[in-house]
Protein backbone atom coordinates (compact mmCIF):
# COMPACT_ATOMS: atom_id res chain seq x y z
CA UNK A 1 0.00 0.00 0.00
CA UNK A 2 1.65 3.44 -0.89
CA UNK A 3 2.20 5.31 2.68
CA UNK A 4 1.27 9.62 2.70
CA UNK A 5 3.72 11.50 3.96
CA UNK A 6 3.10 11.51 7.79
CA UNK A 7 3.19 7.41 7.44
CA UNK A 8 -0.67 6.69 6.79
CA UNK A 9 -1.92 4.36 3.97
CA UNK A 10 -4.49 5.05 1.50
CA UNK A 11 -6.05 1.32 2.36
CA UNK A 12 -7.35 1.56 -1.04
CA UNK A 13 -6.07 0.11 -4.98
CA UNK A 14 -6.00 1.76 -8.02
CA UNK A 15 -8.36 -0.14 -9.47
CA UNK A 16 -11.75 1.82 -7.71
CA UNK A 17 -10.44 4.58 -9.26
CA UNK A 18 -9.40 3.47 -12.73
CA UNK A 19 -13.24 2.09 -12.77
CA UNK A 20 -14.37 5.53 -11.56
CA UNK A 21 -12.34 7.14 -14.34
CA UNK A 22 -14.34 5.42 -17.29
CA UNK A 23 -17.34 5.86 -16.04
CA UNK A 24 -16.49 9.39 -15.97
CA UNK A 25 -15.07 9.06 -19.91
CA UNK A 26 -18.39 7.21 -20.59
CA UNK A 27 -20.14 10.14 -19.63
CA UNK A 28 -18.25 12.90 -20.72
CA UNK A 29 -18.14 11.46 -24.23
CA UNK A 30 -22.01 10.65 -24.16
CA UNK A 31 -22.80 14.52 -23.35
CA UNK A 32 -20.52 16.04 -25.70
CA UNK A 33 -21.77 13.91 -28.76
CA UNK A 34 -25.28 14.55 -27.45
CA UNK A 35 -24.84 18.38 -27.39
CA UNK A 36 -23.06 18.31 -30.59
CA UNK A 37 -25.24 15.54 -32.37
CA UNK A 38 -28.64 16.73 -31.20
CA UNK A 39 -28.52 20.43 -30.65
CA UNK A 40 -25.93 21.31 -32.72
CA UNK A 41 -26.12 19.49 -36.12
CA UNK A 42 -22.86 17.36 -35.72
CA UNK A 43 -19.27 17.80 -36.37
CA UNK A 44 -16.98 17.84 -39.88
CA UNK A 45 -13.13 18.59 -40.34
CA UNK A 46 -14.23 19.42 -43.82
CA UNK A 47 -17.30 21.50 -44.28
CA UNK A 48 -18.66 25.00 -45.44
CA UNK A 49 -21.09 25.18 -42.00
CA UNK A 50 -18.16 26.97 -39.85
CA UNK A 51 -20.42 25.64 -36.73
CA UNK A 52 -19.83 21.67 -37.73
CA UNK A 53 -16.15 22.82 -37.94
CA UNK A 54 -16.49 24.21 -34.32
CA UNK A 55 -18.00 21.38 -33.13
CA UNK A 56 -15.46 18.93 -34.98
CA UNK A 57 -12.95 21.36 -32.44
CA UNK A 58 -15.11 19.88 -29.42
CA UNK A 59 -15.05 16.28 -29.63
CA UNK A 60 -11.02 16.18 -31.13
CA UNK A 61 -9.89 17.89 -28.35
CA UNK A 62 -12.32 15.42 -25.70
CA UNK A 63 -11.08 12.61 -26.97
CA UNK A 64 -7.40 13.64 -27.91
CA UNK A 65 -5.62 15.41 -24.97
CA UNK A 66 -8.34 14.03 -22.76
CA UNK A 67 -9.79 10.22 -22.69
CA UNK A 68 -6.83 9.53 -24.37
CA UNK A 69 -4.25 10.97 -22.82
CA UNK A 70 -6.23 9.62 -19.14
CA UNK A 71 -5.62 6.00 -20.45
CA UNK A 72 -2.00 6.69 -21.68
CA UNK A 73 -1.70 7.67 -17.73
CA UNK A 74 -3.17 5.27 -16.55
CA UNK A 75 -2.12 2.18 -19.41
CA UNK A 76 0.79 0.98 -16.72
CA UNK A 77 -2.22 0.02 -14.45
CA UNK A 78 -4.42 -1.28 -16.76
CA UNK A 79 -2.49 -3.55 -19.26
CA UNK A 80 -1.46 -6.93 -18.13
CA UNK A 81 1.59 -8.00 -19.41
CA UNK A 82 5.26 -6.66 -19.47
CA UNK A 83 6.55 -3.51 -18.71
CA UNK A 84 7.50 -3.22 -22.25
CA UNK A 85 3.69 -4.20 -23.61
CA UNK A 86 2.69 -1.09 -21.19
CA UNK A 87 5.55 1.44 -22.04
CA UNK A 88 3.95 0.78 -25.73
CA UNK A 89 0.52 0.75 -25.10
CA UNK A 90 1.55 4.53 -23.02
CA UNK A 91 3.22 5.70 -26.73
CA UNK A 92 0.09 4.77 -28.88
CA UNK A 93 -2.14 6.10 -26.79
CA UNK A 94 -0.09 9.46 -26.25
CA UNK A 95 0.00 9.71 -30.14
CA UNK A 96 -3.40 9.06 -30.57
CA UNK A 97 -3.76 11.73 -27.99
CA UNK A 98 -1.49 14.51 -29.87
CA UNK A 99 -3.37 13.25 -33.00
CA UNK A 100 -6.69 14.31 -32.24
CA UNK A 101 -5.17 17.02 -30.50
CA UNK A 102 -3.98 18.53 -33.95
CA UNK A 103 -7.21 17.80 -35.76
CA UNK A 104 -8.82 19.95 -33.14
CA UNK A 105 -6.81 22.96 -33.43
CA UNK A 106 -7.07 22.39 -37.38
CA UNK A 107 -11.09 22.57 -36.73
CA UNK A 108 -10.55 25.33 -34.73
CA UNK A 109 -8.00 27.06 -36.81
CA UNK A 110 -10.51 26.74 -39.97
CA UNK A 111 -13.60 27.92 -38.03
CA UNK A 112 -11.92 31.05 -37.85
CA UNK A 113 -10.80 31.67 -41.00
CA UNK A 114 -13.80 30.68 -42.55
CA UNK A 115 -16.05 33.11 -40.16
CA UNK A 116 -13.94 35.94 -39.57
CA UNK A 117 -15.75 35.51 -35.47
CA UNK A 118 -12.66 36.94 -33.83
CA UNK A 119 -9.10 37.22 -34.22
CA UNK A 120 -7.10 34.48 -33.22
CA UNK A 121 -5.54 33.53 -29.90
CA UNK A 122 -7.42 36.10 -27.77
CA UNK A 123 -9.03 34.29 -24.97
CA UNK A 124 -7.05 32.29 -21.90
CA UNK A 125 -7.99 28.90 -23.43
CA UNK A 126 -6.35 29.55 -26.90
CA UNK A 127 -2.94 30.64 -25.05
CA UNK A 128 -3.42 27.59 -22.52
CA UNK A 129 -4.79 25.32 -25.37
CA UNK A 130 -1.60 25.95 -27.23
CA UNK A 131 0.90 25.97 -24.37
CA UNK A 132 -1.17 22.33 -23.60
CA UNK A 133 -0.32 21.22 -27.25
CA UNK A 134 3.54 22.59 -27.29
CA UNK A 135 4.33 20.89 -23.97
CA UNK A 136 2.53 17.65 -25.53
CA UNK A 137 4.93 17.13 -28.50
CA UNK A 138 8.11 18.01 -26.34
CA UNK A 139 7.08 15.33 -23.63
CA UNK A 140 5.94 12.92 -26.37
CA UNK A 141 9.11 13.47 -28.09
CA UNK A 142 11.56 13.04 -24.95
CA UNK A 143 9.82 10.41 -23.89
CA UNK A 144 9.86 8.91 -26.55
CA UNK A 145 14.12 9.16 -26.94
CA UNK A 146 14.76 8.23 -23.52
CA UNK A 147 12.59 5.79 -22.79
CA UNK A 148 11.71 3.55 -26.15
CA UNK A 149 13.97 4.43 -29.24
CA UNK A 150 16.82 4.99 -29.33
CA UNK A 151 17.05 5.05 -24.84
CA UNK A 152 19.21 6.75 -22.69
CA UNK A 153 21.57 5.06 -20.41
CA UNK A 154 20.20 3.18 -17.23
CA UNK A 155 21.09 5.92 -14.57
CA UNK A 156 19.80 8.95 -16.86
CA UNK A 157 16.19 7.18 -17.42
CA UNK A 158 15.96 6.61 -13.34
CA UNK A 159 17.00 10.16 -13.15
CA UNK A 160 14.44 11.22 -16.05
CA UNK A 161 11.57 9.24 -14.86
CA UNK A 162 10.34 11.31 -12.21
CA UNK A 163 10.51 14.40 -14.19
CA UNK A 164 8.51 12.91 -17.08
CA UNK A 165 5.74 11.66 -14.94
CA UNK A 166 5.30 15.40 -13.09
CA UNK A 167 5.63 17.05 -16.69
CA UNK A 168 3.05 14.39 -18.10
CA UNK A 169 0.72 15.08 -15.36
CA UNK A 170 1.13 18.61 -15.73
CA UNK A 171 0.40 18.89 -19.13
CA UNK A 172 -3.06 16.92 -18.37
CA UNK A 173 -4.23 18.78 -15.82
CA UNK A 174 -3.52 21.61 -17.70
CA UNK A 175 -5.79 20.35 -20.55
CA UNK A 176 -8.69 19.88 -17.95
CA UNK A 177 -8.21 23.06 -17.05
CA UNK A 178 -8.32 24.32 -20.51
CA UNK A 179 -11.30 22.38 -21.35
CA UNK A 180 -13.50 24.70 -18.44
CA UNK A 181 -12.18 27.54 -20.36
CA UNK A 182 -13.32 26.32 -23.00
CA UNK A 183 -16.79 25.20 -22.20
CA UNK A 184 -16.90 28.73 -20.59
CA UNK A 185 -15.98 30.10 -24.12
CA UNK A 186 -18.63 27.68 -25.69
CA UNK A 187 -21.36 29.71 -23.40
CA UNK A 188 -20.43 32.83 -24.51
CA UNK A 189 -20.22 31.48 -28.37
CA UNK A 190 -23.88 30.63 -28.14
CA UNK A 191 -25.14 32.71 -25.48
CA UNK A 192 -26.56 30.29 -23.58
CA UNK A 193 -28.13 31.46 -20.45
CA UNK A 194 -30.28 28.42 -19.42
CA UNK A 195 -31.66 25.70 -20.66
CA UNK A 196 -31.24 21.67 -21.39
CA UNK A 197 -28.18 22.85 -23.29
CA UNK A 198 -26.46 24.54 -20.48
CA UNK A 199 -27.53 22.16 -18.00
CA UNK A 200 -25.94 19.27 -20.76
CA UNK A 201 -22.64 21.76 -21.11
CA UNK A 202 -22.38 22.08 -17.27
CA UNK A 203 -22.36 18.51 -16.56
CA UNK A 204 -19.84 17.46 -19.13
CA UNK A 205 -17.73 19.99 -17.40
CA UNK A 206 -18.06 18.07 -14.54
CA UNK A 207 -17.58 14.48 -15.74
CA UNK A 208 -14.66 16.16 -17.48
CA UNK A 209 -13.32 17.53 -14.10
CA UNK A 210 -13.81 13.94 -12.58
CA UNK A 211 -12.40 11.92 -15.09
CA UNK A 212 -9.08 13.69 -14.61
CA UNK A 213 -9.86 13.57 -10.88
CA UNK A 214 -10.18 9.89 -10.96
CA UNK A 215 -7.14 9.57 -13.41
CA UNK A 216 -4.65 11.54 -10.91
CA UNK A 217 -6.05 9.52 -8.09
CA UNK A 218 -5.41 6.47 -10.23
CA UNK A 219 -2.00 7.46 -10.46
CA UNK A 220 -1.18 7.79 -6.56
CA UNK A 221 -2.77 5.00 -5.44
CA UNK A 222 -0.69 1.40 -5.40
C1 LIG B 1 -14.46 20.47 -23.87
C2 LIG B 1 -13.36 20.93 -24.37
C3 LIG B 1 -13.20 22.20 -25.17
C4 LIG B 1 -14.11 23.15 -25.54
C5 LIG B 1 -15.58 23.20 -25.21
C6 LIG B 1 -13.41 24.13 -26.35
C7 LIG B 1 -13.98 25.27 -26.91
C8 LIG B 1 -13.31 26.22 -27.66
C9 LIG B 1 -13.88 27.42 -28.18
C10 LIG B 1 -15.32 27.86 -27.94
C11 LIG B 1 -12.93 28.09 -28.89
C12 LIG B 1 -13.10 29.42 -29.63
C13 LIG B 1 -12.90 30.58 -28.70
C14 LIG B 1 -11.46 30.79 -28.29
O1 LIG B 1 -10.57 30.94 -29.15
O2 LIG B 1 -11.20 30.84 -27.09
C15 LIG B 1 -11.72 27.32 -28.78
C16 LIG B 1 -10.51 27.68 -29.32
C17 LIG B 1 -9.32 27.03 -29.06
N1 LIG B 1 -9.16 25.87 -28.35
FE1 LIG B 1 -10.63 24.83 -27.40
N2 LIG B 1 -12.10 23.79 -26.44
C18 LIG B 1 -11.94 22.61 -25.72
C19 LIG B 1 -10.78 21.93 -25.49
C20 LIG B 1 -9.54 22.37 -25.89
C21 LIG B 1 -8.30 21.75 -25.52
C22 LIG B 1 -8.20 20.51 -24.60
C23 LIG B 1 -7.32 22.45 -26.14
C24 LIG B 1 -5.85 22.22 -26.14
C25 LIG B 1 -5.26 21.26 -25.53
C26 LIG B 1 -7.92 23.54 -26.89
C27 LIG B 1 -7.24 24.46 -27.67
C28 LIG B 1 -7.81 25.55 -28.30
C29 LIG B 1 -7.09 26.58 -29.03
C30 LIG B 1 -5.57 26.64 -29.20
C31 LIG B 1 -8.03 27.50 -29.50
C32 LIG B 1 -7.76 28.80 -30.24
C33 LIG B 1 -7.71 28.77 -31.72
C34 LIG B 1 -7.48 30.17 -32.27
O3 LIG B 1 -7.50 31.14 -31.53
O4 LIG B 1 -7.27 30.26 -33.47
N3 LIG B 1 -9.28 23.44 -26.72
N4 LIG B 1 -11.99 26.18 -28.04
Amino acid sequence: MARSKDGGRYRMSATPAIVMAEIFAVAAITLMLVSVLHFRGGFSLKSNNVVRLFNAHLVFMLFGPIIFTGQAIMAFKTVPGRRKVRKIVHMLFNLLGIFLGALGLLAIFRFYKQSGWSPNLHSLHSWTGIGVMGLYVIQFFLGFTFFLFPGAKKNMRTDMKPWHAFLGLTIFILAIFTSGTGLIERFRFLQLLKGREALLLNFTGIAIVLFGLSVVLSVILP
